[in-house]
């Protein structure tokens, strides 16, 4: 801490990587993951997936922590409007595009904190056992095991109009926005290194024990082999599917917290000097095997040895949050220890999301120090006042979250990595950038990676936009419901205020404490 122009610093290297793969490692490695995986064919999926891993994955995670310790370190500026205006030589436009970096991360992490809120709220309700304990007889069909949790899973949301019911989840989503607060008021080093320290390994560990458990599943309908069986046949006829390319490249984005602008703060907090090569690649593997292995060893063998292949692709189709929060808990309570798995595969997915949140949540915390020298207590407060006002459509107004994560959580992405490639490889400079990228590391990044960072990968972005933009924008935008509307205004005021903050904040890089 304090290396003289008064921005924290990551107090150790392990800390430093175990908070990155905190970041990292989230409700998309054990949620979305099996779900983008099982929609998309499987082992089909597979192989576009470990591509858009190498050529866009690998680059943008150097790229990303290359531009964060460029700012943080020699800027004084740890968010994309100062360091995009510092890198395209202090152009106004520039600030306005970096705008784009607070918005992301804010939109997430409005409802990011309220979906993991219900990964507590579960996790509560298995520990105290007050979930539905009925044993489904052995010739039970999907939908009759599957029915009691559904229903569940309704009740706690309040959905079937049970508008102010869920007092439970709403009690419990104040908490998780408590920690949130809490963890993030202590600052980097006493509050994300110090939890990211505690938390990570136990996630590890808590994530063994379910893979352990669910490959000791066995029924009729199939076993857990079988489901791995299902993930890791390859099928090259995919390759021809551009849905299956999207769905890929979009899971690796959001499974490596890229164009989030999150690796960009965290790295921000990263000595001037301090290896970055090899600490970035540790992060990136660290999250594809908590993403590949053990995220894609517990849900989907689950499920296929409980409802076969086909039965949990039909699952997994039915809805984003059926097959973690309705078929899961179905064939833990159906199994024995059924309480404590269920707890135990709840508060995995508290801990991941956790880890997630307050990484989403760090980077308009940083903006408001940096650039507004706030001090880090009134950043951070004010920040949690913003999410906590705005989370409240989207715990109580249908279809707001759906509507922010396609605008922030999918496009936004992939809009904002292709800006952070073209001003860091091509107006920045290829060789400068390829410079801030290896100083300081243990290893020098293999050449090849140069021209795919400054070649392939924006043009893979590009084409990834094109393809995305003719088939799902139009359906997207065609949709005039009052509450889509709404959230869309809420979207626009939103990057409206921090385009005007960014234009506005100080942008001299003088460096505040
Ligand atoms: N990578 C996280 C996940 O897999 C999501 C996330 C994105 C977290 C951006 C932090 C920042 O769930």
């Amino acid at each position: 801490m304090g290396t003289g122009n008064g921005r924290e610093k990551w107090a150790t290297k392990i800390g430093l990587i175990l908070a990155m793969a905190g970041n990292a490692i989230g409700l998309g490695n054990f949620l979305r993951f099996p779900v983008q995986a099982a929609e998309n064919g499987g082992g089909a999926f597979m192989i576009p997936y470990l591509i858009a891993l190498i050529f866009i994955g690998i680059p943008l995670m150097w790229v990303e922590w290359a531009m964060g310790r460029y700012g943080g370190s020699v800027l004084g500026h740890g968010t994309t409007p100062g360091i995009f205006y510092e890198m395209t030589g202090r152009k106004r436009w520039a600030k306005i595009l970096g705008a784009i970096g607070l918005w992301i991360p804010m939109v997430v992490s409005i409802y990011y904190i309220y979906v993991e809120s219900w990964t507590l709220g579960y996790a509560i309700k298995f520990a105290i056992g007050m979930v539905p304990k009925v044993k489904a007889s052995a010739g039970s069909s999907q939908a009759e095991y599957l029915k009691p949790f559904k229903e569940f899973l309704n009740t706690y949301l309040g959905v079937n109009g049970n508008f102010f019911k869920p007092t439970f989840a709403y009690a419990v989503f104040l908490l998780t926005f408590a920690i949130n607060y809490y963890i993030l008021f202590r600052g980097v080093v006493r509050g994300i290194e110090a939890f990211a320290k505690k938390a990570m390994p136990l996630l590890y560990i808590m994530a063994v024990i379910l893979l352990v458990r669910v490959f000791l599943l066995k029924t009729p309908n199939g076993d857990a082999v079988q489901g791995l069986g299902f993930l890791w046949t390859p099928d090259f006829e995919a390759l021809k599917k551009p849905d299956v390319w999207i769905a890929a490249a979009g899971q690796v984005f959001f499974t490596l917290s890229l164009g989030f602008s999150a690796i960009v703060a965290y790295a921000s907090y990263i000595d001037r000097d301090d290896d970055i090569v090899l600490s970035g690649l540790t992060t990136t593997s660290l999250n594809e095997f908590a993403e590949v292995i053990l995220g894609g060893s517990i849900a989907i063998p689950a499920a296929v040895a409980f409802f076969g292949v086909a039965g949990t692709v039909s699952i997994a189709k039915s809805g984003a949050f059926n097959l973690g929060f309705v078929s899961l808990p179905a064939i833990f309570v159906n199994t024995p220890g059924g309480m404590f798995f269920g707890f135990l595969w709840f508060f995995l997915l508290f801990f991941a999301g956790l880890t997630s949140s307050i990484a989403i949540t760090q980077p308009f915390i940083t903006f408001l120090q940096d650039d507004f020298g706030f001090s880090r207590k009134k950043a951070v407060t004010f920040t949690m006042l913003l999410i906590f006002v705005v989370v409240q459509f989207v715990i109580f107004i249908p279809g707001v979250l759906d509507e922010m994560d396609f605008w922030a959580g999918t496009i936004g992405l992939v809009v904002f990595a292709l800006i952070e490639i073209v001003i860091f490889f091509w107006i920045f400079g290829a060789d400068r950038a390829w410079e801030e990228m290896n100083r300081g590391g243990v290893f020098g990044i293999p050449r090849f990676f140069y021209y795919i960072t400054k070649y392939i990968t924006p043009v893979f972005l590009g084409i990834l936009l094109a393809v995305w933009g003719i088939q799902y924008i139009p359906k997207f935008i065609a949709n005039f419901k009052w509450q889509v509307l709404l959230a869309r205004g809420i979207m626009t005021a939103l990057f409206a205020l921090f385009a005007y903050m960014a234009l506005k904040s100080n942008s001299k890089g003088e460096v505040h404490k």
